[in-house]
Protein backbone atom coordinates (compact mmCIF):
# COMPACT_ATOMS: atom_id res chain seq x y z
CA UNK A 1 0.00 0.00 0.00
CA UNK A 2 1.32 3.53 -0.80
CA UNK A 3 0.11 6.35 0.84
CA UNK A 4 0.98 9.87 2.41
CA UNK A 5 0.84 10.09 6.16
CA UNK A 6 0.03 13.81 6.15
CA UNK A 7 -3.26 12.51 4.21
CA UNK A 8 -5.85 11.11 6.61
CA UNK A 9 -7.42 9.51 3.94
CA UNK A 10 -4.36 7.15 3.66
CA UNK A 11 -3.37 6.75 7.41
CA UNK A 12 -7.15 5.70 7.68
CA UNK A 13 -6.65 3.26 5.30
CA UNK A 14 -3.45 2.22 6.07
CA UNK A 15 -4.72 1.33 9.49
CA UNK A 16 -7.95 0.22 9.29
CA UNK A 17 -8.69 -3.70 10.37
CA UNK A 18 -5.01 -3.65 12.39
CA UNK A 19 -4.12 -4.47 16.23
CA UNK A 20 -1.18 -2.49 16.07
CA UNK A 21 0.72 0.25 14.16
CA UNK A 22 4.18 0.15 14.05
CA UNK A 23 5.57 3.90 13.54
CA UNK A 24 8.58 4.07 11.61
CA UNK A 25 7.79 7.38 9.49
CA UNK A 26 10.16 10.27 9.60
CA UNK A 27 10.44 12.81 7.04
CA UNK A 28 13.12 14.60 7.73
CA UNK A 29 17.14 13.62 9.43
CA UNK A 30 18.99 14.93 12.54
CA UNK A 31 21.09 16.61 10.34
CA UNK A 32 18.42 18.78 7.97
CA UNK A 33 15.75 19.46 10.49
CA UNK A 34 17.49 22.35 11.44
CA UNK A 35 16.37 24.13 8.10
CA UNK A 36 12.69 23.73 7.84
CA UNK A 37 11.12 23.43 11.74
CA UNK A 38 8.21 24.05 10.60
CA UNK A 39 8.00 21.00 7.88
CA UNK A 40 9.70 19.42 10.71
CA UNK A 41 6.29 19.76 13.30
CA UNK A 42 3.79 19.69 10.12
CA UNK A 43 4.91 16.35 8.39
CA UNK A 44 6.05 14.33 11.50
CA UNK A 45 3.93 15.58 14.41
CA UNK A 46 0.91 16.92 13.17
CA UNK A 47 0.70 13.61 10.75
CA UNK A 48 1.31 11.54 13.56
CA UNK A 49 -1.36 12.92 15.54
CA UNK A 50 -3.28 12.07 12.25
CA UNK A 51 -2.51 8.17 13.10
CA UNK A 52 -3.49 8.75 16.72
CA UNK A 53 -6.97 10.63 15.97
CA UNK A 54 -7.73 7.61 13.28
CA UNK A 55 -6.47 4.68 15.88
CA UNK A 56 -9.24 6.60 18.26
CA UNK A 57 -12.19 6.28 15.58
CA UNK A 58 -11.14 3.14 14.63
CA UNK A 59 -10.63 1.50 17.76
CA UNK A 60 -6.85 0.18 16.97
CA UNK A 61 -5.38 -0.16 20.38
CA UNK A 62 -1.83 -0.52 20.46
CA UNK A 63 1.08 1.86 18.30
CA UNK A 64 4.90 1.42 18.66
CA UNK A 65 6.77 4.79 18.03
CA UNK A 66 10.12 4.15 16.82
CA UNK A 67 11.85 7.34 18.16
CA UNK A 68 15.44 8.47 18.43
CA UNK A 69 17.93 7.77 21.38
CA UNK A 70 20.69 9.56 19.60
CA UNK A 71 19.16 12.99 19.56
CA UNK A 72 15.72 13.06 22.34
CA UNK A 73 18.65 13.43 25.19
CA UNK A 74 21.19 15.84 23.86
CA UNK A 75 24.70 16.56 25.46
CA UNK A 76 24.82 14.04 28.00
CA UNK A 77 25.00 14.78 31.73
CA UNK A 78 26.24 11.15 32.52
CA UNK A 79 26.54 8.34 30.41
CA UNK A 80 25.30 5.60 29.28
CA UNK A 81 22.40 7.57 29.10
CA UNK A 82 19.12 5.69 30.83
CA UNK A 83 15.24 6.13 30.11
CA UNK A 84 15.10 9.28 32.85
CA UNK A 85 18.17 11.24 31.84
CA UNK A 86 17.05 14.60 30.95
CA UNK A 87 15.97 15.11 27.87
CA UNK A 88 17.57 18.44 25.76
CA UNK A 89 17.45 17.96 22.42
CA UNK A 90 19.89 19.55 19.54
CA UNK A 91 18.05 19.08 16.58
CA UNK A 92 14.54 20.21 15.56
CA UNK A 93 14.55 16.26 14.90
CA UNK A 94 14.99 15.10 18.49
CA UNK A 95 12.19 17.83 19.24
CA UNK A 96 9.60 16.40 17.05
CA UNK A 97 10.59 12.53 17.98
CA UNK A 98 9.99 14.17 21.62
CA UNK A 99 6.59 16.37 21.29
CA UNK A 100 5.56 12.41 19.30
CA UNK A 101 6.16 10.37 22.55
CA UNK A 102 4.58 12.56 24.57
CA UNK A 103 1.26 12.60 22.48
CA UNK A 104 1.46 9.02 22.59
CA UNK A 105 1.29 9.45 26.52
CA UNK A 106 -1.68 11.77 26.23
CA UNK A 107 -3.66 9.31 23.50
CA UNK A 108 -2.91 6.50 26.00
CA UNK A 109 -4.10 8.73 28.77
CA UNK A 110 -7.37 9.78 27.01
CA UNK A 111 -8.34 7.37 24.89
CA UNK A 112 -6.27 4.03 26.31
CA UNK A 113 -4.67 3.30 23.85
CA UNK A 114 -1.06 1.81 24.76
CA UNK A 115 1.73 3.64 23.31
CA UNK A 116 5.07 2.07 23.61
CA UNK A 117 8.07 4.38 22.53
CA UNK A 118 11.41 2.65 21.59
CA UNK A 119 14.38 5.46 21.58
CA UNK A 120 17.22 3.80 19.06
CA UNK A 121 20.65 4.66 18.93
CA UNK A 122 22.15 4.27 15.90
CA UNK A 123 21.51 1.59 13.36
CA UNK A 124 23.25 0.12 11.29
CA UNK A 125 23.36 -3.14 8.53
CA UNK A 126 22.00 -4.17 4.66
CA UNK A 127 19.94 -2.30 3.39
CA UNK A 128 20.90 0.89 4.92
CA UNK A 129 20.72 4.15 2.72
CA UNK A 130 24.12 5.18 1.60
CA UNK A 131 22.75 8.18 -0.11
CA UNK A 132 21.06 9.77 2.69
CA UNK A 133 24.18 10.21 4.72
CA UNK A 134 22.27 8.42 7.81
CA UNK A 135 24.53 6.77 9.26
CA UNK A 136 28.20 6.68 9.68
CA UNK A 137 28.68 2.94 8.77
CA UNK A 138 26.83 2.28 5.40
CA UNK A 139 28.59 5.07 4.13
CA UNK A 140 31.97 4.13 5.59
CA UNK A 141 32.13 0.82 3.86
CA UNK A 142 30.22 2.04 0.25
CA UNK A 143 33.58 4.18 0.27
CA UNK A 144 36.20 1.76 1.68
CA UNK A 145 35.04 -0.77 -1.12
CA UNK A 146 34.85 1.63 -3.69
CA UNK A 147 38.13 3.28 -2.86
CA UNK A 148 36.51 6.46 -2.25
CA UNK A 149 38.51 8.42 1.07
CA UNK A 150 36.36 8.43 4.44
CA UNK A 151 35.42 11.83 5.39
CA UNK A 152 35.55 12.22 9.26
CA UNK A 153 33.77 15.04 10.81
CA UNK A 154 36.01 16.04 13.88
CA UNK A 155 39.02 14.09 14.69
CA UNK A 156 37.29 10.39 14.69
CA UNK A 157 36.73 10.96 18.78
CA UNK A 158 32.85 11.11 18.28
CA UNK A 159 31.57 8.52 20.06
CA UNK A 160 28.29 6.39 19.16
CA UNK A 161 26.50 3.23 20.03
CA UNK A 162 25.73 0.93 16.98
CA UNK A 163 23.20 -1.89 17.06
CA UNK A 164 22.40 -4.58 14.62
CA UNK A 165 19.73 -4.35 12.17
CA UNK A 166 18.45 -7.60 13.47
CA UNK A 167 19.02 -6.74 16.52
CA UNK A 168 16.77 -3.67 16.53
CA UNK A 169 13.84 -5.38 14.30
CA UNK A 170 13.73 -8.25 17.47
CA UNK A 171 12.86 -5.09 19.97
CA UNK A 172 9.89 -4.39 17.43
CA UNK A 173 8.68 -8.41 17.83
CA UNK A 174 9.15 -8.13 21.81
CA UNK A 175 7.10 -4.74 22.10
CA UNK A 176 4.19 -5.77 20.82
CA UNK A 177 3.59 -8.19 22.80
CA UNK A 178 4.40 -6.49 25.99
CA UNK A 179 2.14 -5.79 28.88
CA UNK A 180 4.21 -4.22 31.56
CA UNK A 181 4.23 -0.68 32.85
CA UNK A 182 7.11 0.67 30.94
CA UNK A 183 6.43 2.87 27.87
CA UNK A 184 9.98 4.22 26.92
CA UNK A 185 12.75 1.78 26.11
CA UNK A 186 16.31 2.56 24.90
CA UNK A 187 17.40 0.16 22.12
CA UNK A 188 21.19 0.07 21.92
CA UNK A 189 24.39 -2.16 22.61
CA UNK A 190 25.27 -0.34 25.36
CA UNK A 191 28.80 0.15 23.76
CA UNK A 192 30.59 3.20 22.40
CA UNK A 193 32.68 3.08 19.51
CA UNK A 194 34.54 5.75 18.25
CA UNK A 195 34.80 6.53 14.77
CA UNK A 196 38.53 5.75 14.30
CA UNK A 197 37.40 2.53 16.15
CA UNK A 198 35.06 2.02 13.45
CA UNK A 199 37.39 2.40 10.79
CA UNK A 200 39.78 -0.08 12.72
CA UNK A 201 36.93 -3.07 12.58
CA UNK A 202 36.11 -1.91 8.92
CA UNK A 203 39.64 -2.58 7.66
CA UNK A 204 40.32 -5.73 9.51
CA UNK A 205 36.80 -6.47 7.78
CA UNK A 206 38.19 -5.84 4.59
CA UNK A 207 41.65 -6.50 5.05
CA UNK A 208 42.90 -3.17 3.62
CA UNK A 209 43.84 0.17 4.96
CA UNK A 210 41.25 3.03 3.85
CA UNK A 211 42.13 6.52 3.51
CA UNK A 212 40.95 8.74 6.48
CA UNK A 213 39.94 12.59 5.80
CA UNK A 214 39.71 14.99 8.75
CA UNK A 215 36.90 17.29 8.10
CA UNK A 216 35.83 20.25 11.11
CA UNK A 217 33.10 18.98 13.18
CA UNK A 218 29.57 19.54 12.90
CA UNK A 219 27.87 21.80 15.70
CA UNK A 220 24.74 19.31 16.09
CA UNK A 221 26.71 16.10 16.74
CA UNK A 222 27.04 15.50 20.38
CA UNK A 223 30.06 14.50 21.36
CA UNK A 224 29.61 11.07 23.08
CA UNK A 225 26.16 9.03 22.85
CA UNK A 226 26.14 5.80 24.79
CA UNK A 227 22.61 4.53 25.90
CA UNK A 228 21.84 2.14 28.74
CA UNK A 229 19.60 -0.91 27.52
CA UNK A 230 19.26 -2.26 30.73
CA UNK A 231 15.54 -1.69 31.19
CA UNK A 232 14.63 -3.34 27.32
CA UNK A 233 16.61 -6.40 28.46
CA UNK A 234 15.16 -6.82 31.33
CA UNK A 235 11.01 -5.57 30.66
CA UNK A 236 11.18 -6.94 27.17
CA UNK A 237 13.00 -9.81 27.64
CA UNK A 238 15.22 -8.81 25.27
CA UNK A 239 19.43 -9.32 24.06
CA UNK A 240 21.41 -8.24 21.39
CA UNK A 241 23.22 -10.89 19.34
CA UNK A 242 25.21 -10.06 16.64
CA UNK A 243 28.43 -8.35 17.90
CA UNK A 244 30.16 -5.18 15.71
CA UNK A 245 32.46 -7.53 13.98
CA UNK A 246 30.02 -9.69 12.92
CA UNK A 247 27.64 -6.75 12.11
CA UNK A 248 29.89 -4.81 10.20
CA UNK A 249 31.22 -8.81 8.39
CA UNK A 250 27.89 -8.62 7.15
CA UNK A 251 27.35 -5.54 5.89
CA UNK A 252 30.28 -5.51 3.98
CA UNK A 253 29.02 -8.83 2.38
CA UNK A 254 25.70 -7.34 1.90
CA UNK A 255 27.08 -4.21 -0.12
CA UNK A 256 29.78 -6.30 -2.00
CA UNK A 257 26.80 -8.21 -3.85
CA UNK A 258 25.19 -4.66 -4.62
CA UNK A 259 27.64 -3.35 -6.16
CA UNK A 260 28.43 -6.33 -7.82
CA UNK A 261 24.81 -6.03 -9.22
CA UNK A 262 24.74 -2.95 -10.15
N1 LIG B 1 18.57 5.43 10.68
C1 LIG B 1 18.86 5.84 11.90
O1 LIG B 1 20.03 6.07 12.23
C2 LIG B 1 17.77 5.97 12.94
C3 LIG B 1 18.12 6.06 14.29
C4 LIG B 1 17.11 6.17 15.24
C5 LIG B 1 15.78 6.23 14.84
N2 LIG B 1 15.48 6.17 13.52
C6 LIG B 1 14.08 6.25 13.13
O2 LIG B 1 13.71 4.99 12.60
C7 LIG B 1 12.71 5.20 11.60
C8 LIG B 1 13.16 4.55 10.31
O3 LIG B 1 14.41 5.10 9.95
P1 LIG B 1 15.16 4.81 8.61
O4 LIG B 1 16.58 5.08 8.81
O5 LIG B 1 14.68 3.49 8.07
O6 LIG B 1 14.59 6.02 7.77
P2 LIG B 1 14.10 6.10 6.29
O7 LIG B 1 14.13 7.54 5.93
O8 LIG B 1 14.83 5.12 5.46
O9 LIG B 1 12.60 5.61 6.47
C9 LIG B 1 11.55 6.48 6.67
C10 LIG B 1 10.39 5.99 5.85
O10 LIG B 1 9.36 6.94 5.96
C11 LIG B 1 8.76 7.05 4.69
N3 LIG B 1 8.10 8.35 4.58
C12 LIG B 1 8.68 9.57 4.58
N4 LIG B 1 7.74 10.53 4.47
C13 LIG B 1 6.53 9.89 4.40
C14 LIG B 1 5.20 10.34 4.31
N5 LIG B 1 4.86 11.64 4.25
N6 LIG B 1 4.21 9.41 4.25
C15 LIG B 1 4.51 8.09 4.31
N7 LIG B 1 5.75 7.61 4.43
C16 LIG B 1 6.77 8.50 4.47
C17 LIG B 1 9.89 6.91 3.71
O11 LIG B 1 9.39 6.52 2.45
C18 LIG B 1 10.74 5.83 4.37
O12 LIG B 1 10.31 4.54 3.95
C19 LIG B 1 12.52 6.70 11.46
O13 LIG B 1 11.42 7.08 12.24
C20 LIG B 1 13.79 7.27 12.04
O14 LIG B 1 13.58 8.56 12.57
C21 LIG B 1 16.45 6.02 12.55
Amino acid sequence: MVGDLSNAHDVSRAIAGADTVLHLVSTTLPKNSNDDPIYDVQSNVVASLHILNAMVTQKVRNIIFISSGGTVYGNPIYLPINESHPTNPLVSYGITKLAIEKYLQMYERLHGIRAITLRVSNPYGERQRVETAQGAIGVFVYNALKNIPIEIWGDGTVMRDYIYVSDVAETFVKALTYRGEHRVFNVSSGIGTTLNALIDMLEAVIGKSVERRYLPGRPFDVPVSVLCNDLGRGELGWTTLVSMPEGIARTVEWMRRELAQS
